[in-house]
């Protein structure tokens, strides 16, 4: 089966702070080890933002150099779209102050909240969007401060989180390479095992309720572990059967990065081997919407993606959401 892409991938760039924190740095904060993070979740070190740093501007970053590896001019955008739990203030969207930093004057502006799986909600919205003709010139954000809602006082969350911005760029696709098959899914019932309950209108700051683990990323560690190993294998299973591809098929997988030990169960359950799977959770640690755009563009500037190369990627995150896609880079 061949598919005709709708929509392809042109550009791609990141955006990251300068502070790095590793798992030594913890080891002062918290009663934690190198050893433990390591072993539990192959995370050495996550970037952090420094004060005054909003999401915002790590995307305009990653927008500006996903813009120059295209080879496009920010009044082409005609769609940004920032999938990010962490937008720089309550209203109005990320996706606004980065059109207006990098001055993209034609262009509608947004935000998608799907946690991790955020990058693949906005890869499926804009592939839809092209595909129909709404859209031309999609800059497609995945952006996250999460060091603002960790809890550096919790070591079952405060190892895991880190921050950074990645970016593409879409355009109509006229060969074989773009986006072949997309999945997304949600199950709402669940959200209690991982989420923020304040800051939102259920429980605002002002409140009588509210109290100031609030403001954190709340995590039943274990549960989600169990539900994510289980949901991202499916979907990798899935998207695979979608675009009429079997592991042999697929050049690399690129696997939402939360902790190694689901992205090697993930891998096991397409039977991926180890070298086609791709894995920087080491140096970024979960960085929730950013992560796949992060693994995207090191991906194809190291070389491990190959123009016509086929990737899968894949995610899960809190609400719960999971996804996947098949992408010809
Ligand atoms: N350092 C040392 N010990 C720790 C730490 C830490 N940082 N954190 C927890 N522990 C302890 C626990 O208190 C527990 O101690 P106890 O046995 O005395 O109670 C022990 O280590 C084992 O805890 P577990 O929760 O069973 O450890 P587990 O092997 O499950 O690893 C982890 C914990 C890494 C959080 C794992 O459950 C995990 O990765 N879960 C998924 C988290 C995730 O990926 N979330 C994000 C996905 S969705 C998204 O990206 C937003």
């Amino acid at each position: 089966m061949s598919i005709k892409p709708a929509a392809k991938i042109i550009g791609s760039g990141v955006g990251l702070p300068q502070k790095i924190l590793t798992n030594f740095d913890l080891e002062k904060m918290v009663d934690t080890s190198d050893e433990w993070i390591r072993t539990r979740t192959g995370i050495e070190t996550r970037y952090i933002v420094q004060d005054g740093q909003c999401t915002s501007d790590l995307g305009t970053e990653a927008a500006m150099n996903a813009l120059k590896d295209a080879h496009i001019k920010a009044k082409e955008v005609d769609l940004i779209i920032f999938a990010t739990i962490t937008g720089d203030v309550g209203f109005p969207a990320a996706a606004v102050f980065v059109q207006k930093n990098i001055g993209a004057h034609h262009a509608a502006a947004f935000d998608i909240q799907a946690t991790c799986t955020g990058f693949i909600y906005g890869l499926e919205m804009a592939d839809a969007l092209i595909a129909t003709g709404r859209a031309k010139t999609v800059l497609l954000i995945g952006g996250e401060t999460l060091s603002r809602i960790t809890d550096y006082r919790d070591r079952n969350t405060c190892v895991l989180f880190g921050d950074g911005a990645g970016a593409v760029v879409l355009q109509p696709s006229d060969d074989e390479r773009g986006v072949l098959a997309t999945f997304t899914r949600s199950d709402g019932r669940l959200h209690k095992l991982l989420m923020m309950e304040g800051m939102g209108t259920k429980n605002p700051p002002h409140s009588e309720n509210y109290h100031e683990k609030m403001q954190y990323i709340q995590m039943e560690g274990r549960d989600v572990f169990k539900h994510a190993v289980t949901c991202m294998g499916d979907a990798a299973e899935l998207i695979l059967e979608k675009a009429g591809l079997t592991c042999k098929d697929v050049d690399l997988l690129i696997p939402h990065q939360a902790n190694i030990r689901i992205i090697d169960a993930t891998a096991k359950r397409i039977k991926m081997p180890p070298e086609k799977v791709f894995i920087n959770v080491n140096k970024y640690g979960n960085t929730s919407a950013a992560s796949i755009p992060l693994a995207i563009d090191e991906a194809r500037k190291s070389g491990r993606l190959q123009p016509g190369d086929v990737a899968v990627l894949v995610a899960f995150g809190g609400g719960f959401t999971w996804g996947s896609a098949a992408v010809r880079f």
